[in-house]
Parts: structure tokens; C-alpha cells; sequence
């Protein structure tokens, strides 16, 4: 069994768990420590070698990283310190924790793990994961390949703010406003969303997807939309993965 540590850097979480990257299961317990605030690359450093340390392992450590990450560089900074804008979170994690590790965006890890483990498995047209949490995140899939970074909780909405700003969880928490309520704003942009991308499959992650049945029915674009399988472990799991495939230079 080939076991990977994985870690979801979120913007209220850092959490981390053993996957067996040949079956996507977590192996025993996740552990998570709260995202200090602010995030700055020290702070967020320090918890995240905290996760590392909990698990008695060695080895690749895969990282979802909750902005634009290319090359292991950090380029946006949107629920997290600006200080990551332009900072190798690669390195400055490695340095923290002794280990390797390897970052992507935490929505495309998401995406990656319901591709491979969960919702997506062998759907060959247009996918999008969106991931619903403190921000909006997504991951694009066309035959099954990522187009990585695509950054569709930012599309401008009203008033010149990002969808997020409007259809996230953190979004409907601040506007004190019902699960109802918000899914008929997340339906619009759901619907936004297929004027540009004409996706045969949406799926729905991050912490709201626990919750789907309660919105489900005020989700009408005309394509399928399915929660997550395998639910907030997502990033997790495809962030394990992800250090799997680069650890091996695949
Ligand atoms: C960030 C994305 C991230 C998403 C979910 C957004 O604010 O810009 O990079 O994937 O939040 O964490």
C-alpha cells in the first residue's frame, strides 16, 4: 500500500491525513489544527509542520494550497496574508517540516481526487468542481485532463466583487441569510458558469457539500450537478495524490 501524507491548507484549517493513494482512502485519523490569523507564510508555516508532526511519517508531503500556485510559487492571496504573494510555498513549507513537498491549488487537488476516487471517475466531457467554503474554488476538466488555476470564484460579479464574495459559505454566513436563499444566488452563478463553459458535469465541494440534499433543488442548470464523494476529504486526498504523481516525476 502506498501511503502518502496529505494536507489541506484552508483559510479557517489546516488539516492532514495518511491516503492510500491506490484506493483514495484515508488511513486512520485526520488531524487538523485552526489556520492562525493572519495566515502570514511564518505562522501558516509553523501549523502546517504541526500537522506534518503529528503523523509518524516520511516522506513526500502533497499540499492543497488555498490560492494560484505555479511552480510552487504562491500568486494570489485572496482569503489568506498577502505576504504569500510571490513566495515559494514549497520551499518555505519543505524548510518547516523537513520533508518535501508539493503544492497545487487546493481546488484542483479536489478536483483531482473526485477525477480519479470519487464524483468524476471516468467522465470524459467538461467538468467543474466548485468547492464552497470560506472562498469559491474550482478545478476544470476536459477528457479527464486539468487546466489548472482556473480561479472561478474570482469572476466578477456584482458591484465589482468576485462570485465569492456573494456565493460562498463564509458569503451566505455574513449576509445571515438561509441555505434557501443562498442556493437561488449559487443557482445563478451555477447558471453563469454554463453560458461560458457549456459543462456536462458540476460538482459540488468544500464544506457545503455535506449539505447538498438541503439545496439540491434549487440547482437547475441543464447540467448534472452531484456533490462531492468524497466530501471535505477531497483535498486531502488529492493533494496526497498529487505529491504520489511528482514525487515520482510522473
Ligand atoms: C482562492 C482560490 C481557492 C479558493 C478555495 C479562493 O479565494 O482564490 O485559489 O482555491 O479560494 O480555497
Amino acid at each position: 500500500m502506498d501511503l502518502i501524507l496529505g494536507i489541506d491548507v484552508g483559510a479557517s484549517g489546516v488539516k492532514g491525513a495518511l491516503v492510500d493513494v491506490q484506493s483514495g482512502r484515508l488511513q486512520g485519523e485526520r488531524y487538523r489544527v485552526p489556520t492562525p490569523q493572519p495566515a502570514t507564510p511564518q505562522a501558516l508555516s509553523a501549523a502546517f509542520a504541526e500537522v506534518v508532526a503529528f503523523f509518524d511519517y516520511r516522506g513526500p508531503v502533497g499540499c492543497g494550497f488555498p490560492a494560484i500556485v505555479k511552480d510552487g510559487v504562491a500568486h494570489s492571496a485572496a482569503n489568506i496574508d498577502a505576504g504569500w504573494i510571490g513566495d515559494n510555498v514549497e520551499s518555505r513549507f519543505s524548510q518547516a517540516c523537513g520533508a518535501p513537498v508539493y503544492a497545487t491549488n487546493d481546488a484542483d487537488a479536489a478536483g483531482m481526487a473526485e477525477m480519479r476516487y470519487g464524483a468524476g471517475r471516468g467522465e470524459q466531457g467538461l467538468v467543474i468542481l466548485i468547492t464552497i467554503g470560506t472562498g469559491l474554488g474550482s478545478a476544470l476538466f476536459y477528457r479527464g485532463m486539468l487546466v489548472p488555476n482556473t480561479e472561478l470564484g474570482h469572476l466578477l460579479w456584482k458591484k465589482n466583487k468576485p462570485a465569492e464574495a456573494f456565493c460562498s459559505s463564509a458569503a451566505r454566513e455574513r449576509a445571515k441569510i438561509s441555505r434557501a436563499a443562498w442556493a437561488k444566488r449559487f443557482n445563478d452563478y451555477l447558471h453563469h458558469l454554463e453560458r461560458l463553459f457549456s459543462p456536462d458535469l458540476f460538482i459540488l465541494g468544500g464544506g457545503e457539500s455535506k449539505y447538498f440534499d438541503q439545496y439540491a433543488q434549487y440547482l437547475t442548470p441543464r447540467a448534472r450537478v452531484v456533490p462531492a464523494q468524497l466530501l471535505n476529504n477531497a483535498g486531502i486526498i488529492g493533494a496526497a495524490a498529487y505529491a504520489a504523481e511528482q514525487a515520482n516525476g510522473l
